[in-house]
């Protein structure tokens, strides 16, 4: 069997196309390298642009730099495929507002792309989605004294409305690529589906303030560095680690029910911010320092995913707690600080 895997070299991908190898496919891992998100986080350079590439490369994957804006090179490069993974992204809603084209071209017009290279291979295709879709308002609740943001019913479901509040490019170009989705479904023949998924962790992930808070809060926390929090720290999530998020994948291609489905930890993992830094303090053994900082707009202040139309569908369960994620994550980042050159 032999998967290509769009944005192979990025933090996630780089798990799909892991967890794939290890189950005995052949892995092509399919990535611009571009990672514009990479240069904002203070210790981006050459070692940790290229640290995926390196690893993918070490574990046997067939490594293609190329954009997925390219038609003819998604077609040909996926052409013997049977199974089209799509993580390849803009994924960061600061980027997204200071160029929203590059959010359009990378998340919409690269989306439509490999939907239409499955199209064409006749392969089933998924497309990482983001909760962004369901907007920035969940109608969550603040008990005095509490370190985590509430809702009642806690989790929350695919038919929950979606593009409330204030929308983003990266809410637009996320929700768009969604349409075409369903569009290739409904009239283009295709199998096809998109995962809606809440934060997402683990080793290699270079996280930072715009993308990836809990890879950005455990490297600057080993690094001693202050961490900054954006609004009250008490912004929850259902976190998921990266090994977990490739298994709904492999899920998928087993059992291809066509849809839309949240992929998160679901309320076993819920955690805030400030329970993160809580947690990695108590694991390094020191307390983080924290700067705290005004809310930043379009910044969701809950969202725990109900992931039981996944587990009916195609039976995905995670597996790794946070607590066990979280220490997985420090003890990367503790035997790779090389890669990190810190600057701020
Ligand atoms: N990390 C999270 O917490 C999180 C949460 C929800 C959804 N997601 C979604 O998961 C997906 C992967 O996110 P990630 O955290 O791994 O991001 P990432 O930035 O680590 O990886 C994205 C990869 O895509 C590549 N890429 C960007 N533009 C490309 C293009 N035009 N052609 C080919 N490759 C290109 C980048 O070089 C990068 O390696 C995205 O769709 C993102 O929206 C992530």
């Amino acid at each position: 069997m032999k998967v290509l895997v769009t944005g192979g070299c990025g933090f996630l991908g780089s798990h799909v196309c892991e967890f794939f190898r290890k189950e005995g496919w052949e892995v092509v891992s399919y990535d611009s390298m571009t990672k514009y998100e990479l240069g904002r986080t203070g210790y981006g350079t050459e070692k940790t642009r290229d640290f995926n590439w390196n690893e993918l490369k070490g574990m046997g994957c067939e490594m293609v730099k190329a954009d997925v804006c390219d038609e003819q090179a998604m077609k040909d490069h996926s052409s013997g495929c049977d199974f089209l993974i799509h993580t390849a992204a803009q994924p960061a809603m600061t980027i997204s507002w200071e160029d929203p084209r590059l959010d359009f071209n990378t998340n919409v017009l690269g989306t439509f792309n490999v939907l239409d290279a499955g199209r064409q291979h006749k392969i089933p295709v998924v497309n990482t989605s983001s909760i962004h879709v369901y907007g920035n308002h969940i109608n969550e609740t603040l008990t005095e004294g509490a370190t985590a943001y509430e809702r009642n019913p806690v989790a929350i479901g695919e038919d929950e409305s979606v593009m409330v509040g204030q929308i983003s490019p990266l809410h637009a170009s996320k929700m768009a690529a969604e349409h075409y989705v369903r569009t290739f479904t409904d009239m283009l023949n295709t199998n096809a589906a998109s995962f809606r998924f809440t934060g997402i962790y683990g080793p290699r992930q270079f996280g930072g303030e715009d993308h990836g808070w809990v890879a950005n809060f455990a490297i600057r926390s080993v690094f001693e560095l202050p961490l900054r929090i954006f609004g009250t720290g008490k912004q929850t999530r259902d976190i998921i680690f990266g090994s977990d998020g490739a298994q709904a994948y492999l899920d998928y291609f087993k059992n291809p029910v066509p849809g839309v489905y949240n992929i998160g930890g679901g309320p076993d993992h819920k955690i805030s911010l400030i329970e993160c830094i809580n947690l990695i303090g108590e694991i390094l053994g020191r307390k983080p320092e924290v700067e705290m900082h005004e809310e930043r707009p379009g910044d969701m202040r809950y969202f725990i995913c109900d992931i039981s139309a996944a587990n009916k569908a195609f039976g995905f369960k995670p597996q790794i707690s946070p607590r066990q994620g979280v220490e997985k994550l420090l003890q990367w980042i503790e035997s790779n600080k090389e890669v990190f050159q810190i600057n701020n």
